[in-house]
């Protein structure tokens, strides 16, 4: 297995335009970077609207996608964590077209590159990396909750004889993160989620799921116990959520923080703000490659990845995968198909197919 001098990739080509497919190769690689095949990529919510909104893409034609596994074919001469034929999960790199996922190879940081684990497949290991990372910055960074990582001294017990809230349990960020808020010790995990999904959120690590139709400031706070409530993480981040998200801070009487994953609504943080005492309102952006998140996004790799990370033992579930199959062709439609919305499920496709 090599890096061909060049290969498939999907392209936007202005704003706003549907995909086509073109040849393109990579640069020399850097000496501590590997080259990846990308077996499966994983659409996430940020590569419509950012071929749809025209955010984060400075040029033209953009390459979209940043969030995948493959294998490696080539590595750096500086790299001594990773060896050719290895598979491996990661996210990729927003706006960085050479580290983006839409296409058949990549160039990545060794350092930001998970191993895949053999109990899981290529198309489960797709999905992961970008919405944990979310997770990761929002539970942990101080832009979020800064609580101590799992991974450091007493980590695993951080969240012990507390309580916290997930609003959106069943979305991609959330199923992730009931299952870090189980890894940091939390003694009391509560969601909301459709019925359809109780049982499985269940089985993550949610303690109480509640129905996210009906469910009350007050019913978390409920839920909640004797146990202080003091974090609360909206991964879905709307209005409405985010309203709740105050409400659920006020009800528990210790909670000043709502961690979000979108924009602020401005009406959420007004109620915020005149709750006493206040209820601020953060949103995070989980870029792992960002420096400022290096020391939690190297770690993480780590602490997920491998023949001894959480995944191989067990203790942390990839999203159930969709796959769209049609190869690198078949971008378009997982875009449209995660756009119109799914229900506790990844959409993968496949650009080596
Ligand atoms: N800031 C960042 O770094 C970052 C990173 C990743 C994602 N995000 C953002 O996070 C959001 C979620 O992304 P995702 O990929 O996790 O989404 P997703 O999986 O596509 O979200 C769909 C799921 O959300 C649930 N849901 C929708 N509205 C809800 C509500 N009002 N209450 C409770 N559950 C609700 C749906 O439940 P049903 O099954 O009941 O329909 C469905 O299961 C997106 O806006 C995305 O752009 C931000």
């Amino acid at each position: 297995m090599t890096l061909p001098t060049s290969f498939k990739a999907a392209v936007v080509p202005e704003p706003h335009a549907q995909h086509t497919i073109t040849e393109r190769s990579l640069p020399p690689l850097q000496p501590t970077h590997v080259a990846i095949k990308i077996t499966a990529t994983a659409v996430n919510p940020v590569d419509w609207k950012m071929r749809d909104y025209n955010v984060f893409l400075k040029e033209y034609p953009a390459i979209l996608g940043s969030d995948a596994a493959g294998e490696i074919v080539a590595v750096g001469s500086e790299v001594t964590t990773h060896n050719v034929g290895e598979r491996v999960f990661f996210q990729g790199i927003l706006a960085n077209y050479n580290a983006s996922t839409f296409q058949q190879y990549c160039a990545m940081p060794a350092e930001l590159v998970s191993k895949t684990p053999s109990n899981i497949t290529d198309d489960q290991a797709a999905g992961i990396s970008l919405a944990t990372v979310a997770v990761v910055t929002g539970l942990y960074d101080q832009t979020g909750h800064g609580i101590i990582p799992p991974w450091a001294p007493n980590g695993s017990d951080a969240g012990k004889g507390q309580a916290i809230a997930i609003i959106g349990g069943s979305s991609s960020v959330g199923q992730y993160a009931i299952q870090f808020a189980r890894l940091s010790g939390f003694s009391r995990i509560i969601t909301n989620a459709s019925e359809t999904h109780h049982e499985f959120l269940k089985s993550l690590g949610a303690h109480v799921v509640l129905d996210r139709k009906t469910a009350t400031a007050e019913q978390f706070k409920a839920a909640s116990g004797d146990l202080p409530l003091r974090y609360v993480y909206d991964s879905i981040s709307g209005a409405e959520t985010q309203a709740l998200g105050v409400q659920i801070a006020e009800a528990s009487g210790v909670a000043q923080k709502v961690v979000i994953v979108q924009s602020v609504d401005e009406n959420a943080k007004k109620l915020g703000e005149s709750k006493t005492p206040q209820v601020s309102i953060g949103m995070i952006l989980g870029l792992g490659s960002n420096p400022a998140l290096r020391h939690l996004s190297e770690p993480m790799v780590r602490y997920l990845g491998g023949d001894d990370g959480c995944i191989a033992k067990g203790l942390y579930t990839p999203n159930r995968v969709r796959v769209v199959d049609g190869g690198i062709e078949a971008v378009e439609t997982a875009l449209k198909l995660n756009k119109d919305g799914v229900s506790g499920e990844k959409v993968i496709f496949r650009p080596n197919a």
